[in-house]
């Protein structure tokens, strides 16, 4: 589809990406993180790509997206983490979804579920081992395992993992990420002794997978580095390709006097005489507004700084003296070959991370798609 603006993502960066991230396991299995349409990146293309690069698992936050995944006949393991009540608990055990059992209220509801699936629900408990954001925490965690272990002797549910989630990985040396490794080996240890036998015990996002070899236990769960970005701000990763291209064509260029204000509120003003060059995309598309006067983009062979307010639909750059023609292309970020900026410099630029920046990328903008599985 030609379109002024595109997000173009390359799927064998996807499964490159992936492949690296399982040489990396070492034989734990990998399980690629596709929630939030795959970080930006379509979710479909993203969950087969990852395939194809050697994961044997999907992960989603919602049971919708796992559904989604199961709509389109992608039939491999997907465990869906993040369950608010109210969810198709029915439907995910009819497609065979894991649902991850992170909350102690979410036990008797799967039972009941899998009670009106006249099947077992697929379960992996969530242990919180120090995040303290979902999980069943330590004092909840043995009655949890309990119930668990007794719907599992009566058929009620197949306790499929365990798992839990970092919360420092992306500062290596932090004590917190021993500490959950530490809290994780405690949780394992009641699993076990109520019997239990789950096939995938797993705690390693992308961080973990790249810096902490004692994390992988049976399985991994990178998200941002499949997508080909550092899960460390500063780390480079040999090998890891950004797989994400965000450009738009420019819809023109035109002589501004010295002095002139560009943009809504007149944040920038121009020095001397120079072209303004406008880009079609803006904060209704995910550019961040924040982006304002600091955002990256390479125009007419050079990285240059966005002029001014950022729009909800467009923003301009000051290209000095330089000259584009109508159908140039602005770059926002790319994997940085021709001199463009990746999504980790707007990450910098902004004080965010790389994950918001390809995430946000909205739903006007047309992913176009390369590379050989689609
Ligand atoms: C439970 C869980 N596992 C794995 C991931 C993947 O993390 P990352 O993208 O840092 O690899 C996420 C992402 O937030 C997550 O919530």
């Amino acid at each position: 589809m030609p379109s002024f603006a595109e997000a173009r993502v390359d799927l064998d960066a996807i499964s490159g990406n992936v492949s690296l991230l399982a040489e990396r396991a070492a034989g734990a299995l990998v399980m690629g993180v596709v929630k939030a349409d795959g970080y930006g990146h379509g979710m479909l293309p993203a969950a087969r790509a990852a395939l194809a690069g050697g994961a044997t698992w999907l992960g989603t936050a919602f049971i919708s997206e796992a559904l989604h995944l199961r709509a389109a006949g992608i039939d491999a393991p997907v465990l869906a983490w993040l369950v608010p009540p109210g969810e198709p608990l029915t439907e995910a055990i009819d497609a065979g979804i894991d649902i991850g059992v992170g909350s102690v209220w979410l036990v008797d509801e799967v039972l009941d579920a899998a009670r009106q699936a006249r099947r077992p629900a697929r379960v992996q408990l969530k242990a919180d081992t120090g995040l303290n954001r979902g999980g069943i925490g330590p004092v909840e965690w043995p009655d949890a395992v309990a119930a668990l272990a007794r719907a599992e002797a009566e058929g009620l549910v197949t306790v499929t993992g365990v798992f839990s989630h970092f919360a420092c990985a992306d500062d290596p040396g932090h004590p917190a990420t021993s500490a959950q490794l530490e809290a994780f080996h405690r949780a394992l240890d009641v699993v076990d002794k109520a019997g239990l036998r789950p096939e995938v015990r797993h705690i390693a996002n992308s961080a973990a997978v790249l810096t902490r070899p004692d994390a992988r236990f049976d399985l991994v769960r990178p998200g941002i580095a499949a997508y080909g970005l550092s899960p460390i701000p500063g780390l480079a990763v040999p090998g890891l390709r950004p797989a994400m291209t965000l450009s738009a064509i420019l819809v023109g260029c035109k002589r501004a006097l010295a002095g002139s204000g560009v943009s809504y509120g007149y944040r920038y003003v121009t020095e001397r005489a120079t072209n303004l060059a406008l880009v079609p995309l803006g904060y209704g598309d995910g550019v961040p507004r924040a982006a304002t006067n600091r955002g990256p983009v390479f125009v007419a062979g050079r990285r240059r700084t966005i002029a001014g307010t950022v729009c909800m639909d467009q923003f301009v750059v000051d290209i000095g003296e330089d000259t584009v023609s109508p159908g140039d292309r602005a770059i926002l970020f790319g994997p940085g070959d021709h001199g463009e900026p990746t999504a980790q410099d707007w990450a910098d630029a902004l004080d965010t991370i790389s994950y918001e920046i390809v995430t946000r990328i909205g739903q006007r903008v047309p992913r176009t798609y390369t590379g050989a599985v689609r």
